[in-house]
């Protein structure tokens, strides 16, 4: 169970879509401050309990100094993440490898920058916010998928290594979502009119609840829910399902 009225919180991607309703949830449920963290954040955004901070998954730099600077996290909220178009086989690598490096291995360097900081305040939680990607390939959405896949992976891994030392790790594995970056995705199956795209204050407001509950899979939207339970049916009807989307 993790207790959001006693947190510190760290999302990044805050800017806009799923992160910046995080943060506007965080603070209505009582958090304590709650870093914003972004590329560019934008002035005055430091109002009240809202910290500014630049973090870019792609510049280490920036990771250890937000580490160097938020100190009192208690709770790391990964959420920045980008998506790919294009098909593997024959898309621009550099694609994939940017995506491979922004959503996998930027969110490792932020994991590893700040679990140092959770331990010394005591613990805490790690929210690896993934995507319904992680259990199957869409085709047109290149390098995305296997990117979410490893991440989710990660979020395993780390869950059994953290356990001893009082940290909880979850994952958040939304289906669609509809901020820019669902704005991208221009072949979208409109086979899925029972399943409209989430709003990212739904999603937010849902993954709360769950950690609130200390969940650790979190389907926070009615895709996400289906796709969870073709998943334990058939994971070749999950794998069927998330090639319809595109
Ligand atoms: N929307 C969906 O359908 C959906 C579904 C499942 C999972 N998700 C996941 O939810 C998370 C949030 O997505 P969203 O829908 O809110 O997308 P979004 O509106 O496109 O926002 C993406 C956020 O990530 C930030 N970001 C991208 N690259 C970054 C980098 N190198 N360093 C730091 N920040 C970076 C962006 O910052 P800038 O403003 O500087 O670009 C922006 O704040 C992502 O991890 C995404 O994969 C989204």
């Amino acid at each position: 169970m993790v207790r959001i009225e006693c947190a510190t919180v760290l999302v990044t991607g805050a800017n806009r879509g799923i992160g910046k309703a995080l943060v506007a949830e965080f603070l209505a449920r009582g958090a304590k401050r709650v870093y914003a963290a972004a590329r560019n954040p934008a002035a005055g955004q430091g109002e009240g309990r809202v910290v500014p901070l630049r973090v870019d998954l792609t510049e280490p730099g920036t990771i250890a100094a937000a580490a160097r600077t938020a100190t009192d996290v208690t709770l790391l909220v990964n959420n920045a993440g980008l998506l790919g178009v294009g098909h593997l086989l024959d898309m621009d690598l550099d694609d994939v490898e940017r995506v491979m490096r922004t959503n996998y291995l930027g969110t490792l360097r932020m994991i590893r920058a700040f679990v140092p900081v959770l331990e010394r305040n005591e613990g805490g939680a790690i929210v690896n916010v993934i995507s319904v990607g992680a259990f199957g390939g869409t085709p047109s959405l290149g390098g995305y998928p296997p990117s979410k896949a490893a991440l989710n992976s990660l979020t395993q891994a780390i869950r059994h290594d953290l356990a001893p030392r009082s940290i909880t790790v979850h994952g958040v594995f939304p289906g669609p979502v509809g901020t820019d970056m669902f704005d991208k995705v221009t072949d979208y199956d409109p086979a899925f009119g029972e399943f409209p795209p989430a709003t990212a204050g739904e999603v937010a407001r849902a993954t709360l609840d769950a950690l609130a509950s200390g969940d650790e899979d979190i389907f926070p939207d009615a895709f996400s829910l289906q796709l969870r339970a073709e998943w334990e049916r058939d994971p070749r009807a999950a794998e069927r399902m998330l090639h319809r989307e595109a």
